[in-house]
């Protein structure tokens, strides 16, 4: 395969830093965005030519906007845009203060909508392009403690599986990555945590706690992951990475299908008397 260039978003640690040595070591180029981009000078001295690095917040949209812009033009076109800047709010919905919803779902779910607007008329000038969005499990799946980035991701789920079909006309593939619970600061650094309110101590909200024991998911494999799917034509809607994420996604789906199939005579009597249906 011939080298492709790249778009990422928050490539300080995790994900975005793994996809970034990656994507370098095979000979890619890569524009990597960070709000502070310093731990990223080590690799800019080593790949010169094929790394630039951006400073970018990406709850600035007109900022996001001018990154991006800026990366087609000095790449001549850009083949893949990675969104995988987010965090992670941990807290009972009622301890959440106003400030840490709005950061959160401006972070996980305005940011990703406004990359992925941006990048469209650019991959239509080309004919076409990957728009890559980091989802999580939590995206098909809700756990107490985490309500309002369940909503973001949720959000990302709803919005960029619309996106698709909006814009597979124009040669645009779009891949909804869901990992589970992986080794990178996304649990330590990371993390946002609510001031806690002792009216949940005992609930099933501490009960239910993740131990960082518990992330399975390699981030290189989750990288190289992503990688192949892009390379993909066509590249899949949605990749679940991670035991963890197969299980509890398959839980989640099941649970709901077996809902609504319980409630499917209920669901048939609300129609209009003179509806009749074609199939
Ligand atoms: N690890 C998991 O278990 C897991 C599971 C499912 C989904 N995910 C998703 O994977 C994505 C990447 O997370 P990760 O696990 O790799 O965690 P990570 O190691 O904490 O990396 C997150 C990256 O996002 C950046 N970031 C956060 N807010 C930003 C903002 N406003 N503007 C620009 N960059 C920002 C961070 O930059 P700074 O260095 O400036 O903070 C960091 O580079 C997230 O969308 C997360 O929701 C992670």
């Amino acid at each position: 395969m011939t080298a492709r260039t790249w778009f990422i978003t928050g490539t300080t640690s995790g994900f975005g830093r793994e996809l970034t040595e990656q994507l370098l070591a095979r000979g890619d180029r890569v524009t990597a965005t960070a709000r502070n981009p310093e731990p990223l000078q080590q690799l800019q001295s080593r790949h010169r030519d094929q790394l630039r690095i951006a400073v970018l917040d990406v709850t600035d949209t007109s900022a996001l906007r001018r990154a991006l812009d800026a990366a087609f033009e000095h790449w001549g076109r850009v083949d893949v845009v990675v969104s995988n800047a987010g965090y992670g709010l941990f807290g009972a919905a009622e301890e959440l203060s106003d400030a840490d919803i709005e950061r959160q779902l401006v972070t996980n779910l305005v940011a990703p909508i406004q990359l992925a607007r941006a990048a469209t008329p650019h991959f239509r000038a080309h004919g076409g392009g990957t728009f890559v969005q980091l989802s999580s499990l939590g995206g098909q799946a809700a756990y107490p403690g985490m309500s309002v980035y369940h909503a973001s991701k949720w959000g990302v789920e709803g919005f960029f599986e619309s996106y698709a079909a909006e814009v597979a006309g124009f040669g645009i593939q779009t891949i909804i990555v869901e990992p589970g619970m992986a080794r990178t600061a996304f649990s330590g650094r990371s993390a946002a945590v609510a001031a806690v309110d002792p009216a949940y101590d005992g609930s099933v909200l501490r009960a239910e706690a993740v131990p960082v024991s518990a992330q399975r998911g390699d981030p290189r494999k989750v990288a190289a992951a992503i990688i192949a799917a892009a390379d993909m034509e066509p590249s899949p809607l949605r990749l679940a990475l991670g035991s963890d994420a197969y299980a509890m996604i398959g839980e989640a789906l099941r649970t709901r299908l077996g809902i609504l199939e319980a409630q499917k005579s209920l669901a048939l009597s609300t129609d209009s008397d003179d509806f009749t249906a074609t199939d």
